[in-house]
């Protein structure tokens, strides 16, 4: 039991399946939200987060998991896009979790992707500082280690900022966004810093694709080459992958 604040290792829990880790993480999730009603959640986009987010959609349908009193704070949103955008994270996150349960929308924060970027990135960090910091932050992981949109090179003082995204991360994109040249190039992201105060970490990662970064994560020394390594100082900081994800690491 590694005391408040001291570095202790990650925690690595492995699943047969996506949809065990999210049931798993759901479980958790809800009994935070229920013992704390107000707890303020760091939340991710991408295919990842997906089966949680069904999960906790049928806990609040079926067992009556309020988010009544919960705050959310988005990770990251993409700059250029019309507010209207489907291929916006505000819409991926209508979708697939808001438009599902019952988050007051006063207390669903995302970066202002309409004003002056990097004031408005400063006013985010501002804005999660005001309102007492993540209780936890759900993360996915990034095929070349980013978190949120903390791109190789960002530090773990890094705060809410302005970025450039990583061309693989835009490669990534592509699909959604109907090719390469339709993908913003700048996003508004919570920085590590954000991440590492908050009060516990829980990273999802899934599929073979991301066994080679989960490896480098948790085995390489901790670089900003691969910013998901500088969390594994977290006090509290447990990752849930399944068997694919699992495989560069020692059983
Ligand atoms: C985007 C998001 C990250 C997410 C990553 C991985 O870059 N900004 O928060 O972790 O994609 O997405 P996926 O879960 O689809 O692999």
């Amino acid at each position: 039991m590694a005391l408040p604040g001291t570095p202790s290792p990650p925690r690595i829990e492995r699943f047969s399946s996506p949809e065990a880790a999210c049931r798993s993480l759901a479980l958790e999730i809800a009994a935070l939200v229920r013992e704390k009603p107000d707890a303020r959640l760091g939340l991710p986009t991408g295919r990842t987060p997906i089966p949680l987010y069904r999960e906790l959609a049928r806990l609040h349908r079926e067992e009556g998991l309020s988010f009544a009193r919960a705050c959310s704070f988005n990770l990251d949103e993409y700059l250029g896009l019309a507010a209207d955008d489907a291929r916006s994270f505000r819409a991926f996150m209508r979708e697939h979790f808001f438009a599902q349960v019952d988050f007051e929308p006063r207390n669903v924060h995302f970066p202002n992707v309409a004003g002056e970027p990097e004031r408005e990135a400063r006013a985010y960090a501002q804005e999660l500082r005001a309102a007492g910091g993540l209780d936890l932050a759900l993360l996915g992981l990034g095929r070349n280690g980013h978190v949120g949109f903390n791109e190789p090179g960002s530090g773990r003082d890094s705060s809410a900022r302005v970025v450039e995204l990583a061309d693989q991360t835009r490669a990534d994109a592509a699909v959604a966004f109907g090719g390469l040249a339709n993908v913003p190039v700048r996003a508004i992201t919570l920085g590590l810093a954000e991440i590492l105060e908050a009060r516990a970490i829980r990273m999802l990662a899934f599929g073979a694709a991301k066994s080679e970064v989960v490896r480098r994560m948790l085995l390489e020394p901790a670089s900003q080459a691969c910013p998901a390594s500088l969390l594994r100082g977290h006090a509290d900081l447990a990752l849930l992958l399944d068997e694919g994800a699992s495989t560069g690491l020692p059983r």
